[in-house]
């Protein structure tokens, strides 16, 4: 009887073992972030409460306390300096209003890179 339970118990790991790597991967590829569902998704970037995005059908009633992404590539056209907007914005203004990203760890540095290279390209 032990020895039965003993059995089942070491197939049972055996095979969880076998299929957690599988469901891992398909979670991963079921959720890989694009920057733009960090700009858009209000418990990360929440960009749209500040920005606008004209080109954007879906950027739906965003709020106007700043510029709109437009012309980006134009107007940032060094990536690192966008990136240090993003990542702390009151290092140019130190009364920004829009929240240090990076530096306050709203937006992990992967999530930063994404929302980067997504705005650069508006
Ligand atoms: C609470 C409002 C607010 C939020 C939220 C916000 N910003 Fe800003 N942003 C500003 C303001 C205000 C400025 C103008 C410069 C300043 O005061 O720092 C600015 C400036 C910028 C600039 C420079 C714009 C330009 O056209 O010169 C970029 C790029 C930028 N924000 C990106 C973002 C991104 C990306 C997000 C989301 C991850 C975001 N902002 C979220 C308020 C906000």
């Amino acid at each position: 009887m032990q020895n039965k339970s003993s059995i089942l118990i070491a197939l049972a790991v055996v095979l969880a073992a076998g299929v957690a790597p599988v469901v891992a991967a398909e979670n991963d590829k079921a959720k890989e972030l694009t920057g733009r569902d960090v700009v858009f998704d209000r418990s990360k970037g929440n960009c749209l409460t500040c920005h606008g995005i004209p080109s954007d059908p879906e950027a739906v009633a965003p709020g106007n306390a700043a510029l709109p992404f437009f012309a980006m590539k134009g107007r940032f056209p060094d990536r690192a300096k966008l990136r240090a907007q993003i990542w702390d914005a009151t290092a140019a203004n130190p009364n920004s209003i829009m929240p240090p990203f990076g530096k306050h760890q709203i937006l992990t540095e992967h999530e930063v890179d994404l929302v980067t290279d997504y705005v650069q390209g508006l």
